[in-house]
């Protein structure tokens, strides 16, 4: 850590509290925070995802080109059918876990409804590709039904609300990358190329099942940059907690619910045949664009952070701190609203 000269330049923060920043100052000013980004989320979910699974679907070419998806292609929609056929506990977990926090409470239920599009997505892409029936959905999704997910149990320890914002983070940005492996497995297998052809693009929609895909993986992405949003909120306000979370979640990171699926053995064969999401798929496309919107430039950066932060001196708020991207805190004693460039150790 180092130290910065004093720096002279007056602040102005929209939170400014005159002396030692409180743990009830800290709360409430990222409760002002997370509203506006609450807001703005909601504002995007209802007025640009205004999607419908069973109107803006391209059904009928589901049904043209189903015949030509692979086994291992549908075992990996109907999987992800499953996980995402979990929303009512992952809601129900989260309203239960942030309890008394209104924001965090609100983003869950409209989070949740957006989420629940998405097990109707795969629903309607398997039976229209034809590949099953929907007696046989329905089946599937009773199984789902009889098991209950909680968060607690799949993922010990980051059952709070900061550590369900951070597992969140991580998990929206590898459930995108999923969706995106798995459109441009459906365009293979459809015969098409990987990139949108000139047609579909006019269009402004993929064909078919590769359709569906595409519009789900843009509210993942959506999802990974509100709660990547919410985490960099608490990590200015209560830096040291919110690095400790970061760097626990990103060290034991699993997809949620994948224990108790229907069928999961034959997920895990799937994903090792293809190679869809490996140890380091997940380093390249999830853990490492995960540390780099955090401002860091790798891991042992967020490592460098985590011990640098239990040494700041208590009461510091975010205009007394800059941490830099190799994991190094910059403070300066008096407020400022640029980081120190020269600092004495
Ligand atoms: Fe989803
Ligand atoms: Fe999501």
């Amino acid at each position: 850590m180092t130290v910065a000269e004093p720096n002279t330049s007056s602040v102005e923060h929209p939170h400014f509290i005159p002396g030692p920043w409180t743990r009830e100052a800290r709360i409430r000013a990222i409760q002002d925070e997370v509203r506006e980004a609450y807001i703005n989320y909601f504002r995007k979910a209802v007025k640009v995802r205004n999607w419908f699974p069973w109107d803006d679907l391209p059904l009928d070419e589901m049904k043209e080109r189903g015949h030509l998806l692979s086994p291992d292609t549908i075992t990996l929609i109907e999987s992800f059918l499953g996980i995402e056929d979990y929303v009512g506990d992952y809601v129900e977990n989260a309203i239960n876990i942030v309890r008394g926090d209104r924001e965090r409470r609100n983003i869950s239920i409209v989070w949740g409804m957006e989420e629940a599009k998405h097990a109707e997505a795969w629903h309607l892409v398997l039976l229209h590709s034809g590949v099953r029936t929907e007696e046989q959905i329905r089946e599937y999704r009773d199984k789902v039904g009889a098991h209950r997910w909680t968060m607690g149990e799949n993922h010990p320890g980051f059952d709070t609300p900061m550590g369900i914002a951070v597992y969140a983070m991580v998990q929206e940005r590898a459930t995108y990358f999923n969706y995106d492996e798995l459109r441009k497995r459906i365009r293979a297998d459809y015969g098409l190329p990987e990139q949108p052809t000139e047609e579909e693009r006019r269009r402004g929609k993929q064909y078919g099942a590769a359709a569906a895909f595409n519009i789900v993986a843009k509210d993942e992405i959506a999802h990974h940059a509100m709660f990547l949003q919410l985490v960099d909120i608490y990590k200015k306000y209560l830096p040291e907690e919110t690095l400790d979370m970061i760097f626990r979640v990103l060290s034991g990171f699993n997809m949620p619910a994948l224990y108790l699926i229907p069928n999961e053995s034959e997920m895990k064969e799937a994903l090792m045949r293809t190679k869809m999401y490996t140890p380091l798929k997940h380093a390249r496309s999830v853990a490492n664009p995960v540390l780099d919107k955090l401002g860091f430039d790798n891991k042992r950066a967020l490592e460098r952070a985590v011990q640098e932060a239990k040494l700041l001196p208590a009461g510091l708020g975010p205009e007394h701190v800059a941490i830099g991207r190799s994991g190094d805190f910059v403070v300066s004693m008096t407020s400022g609203t640029t980081v120190p460039q020269q600092a004495a150790s």
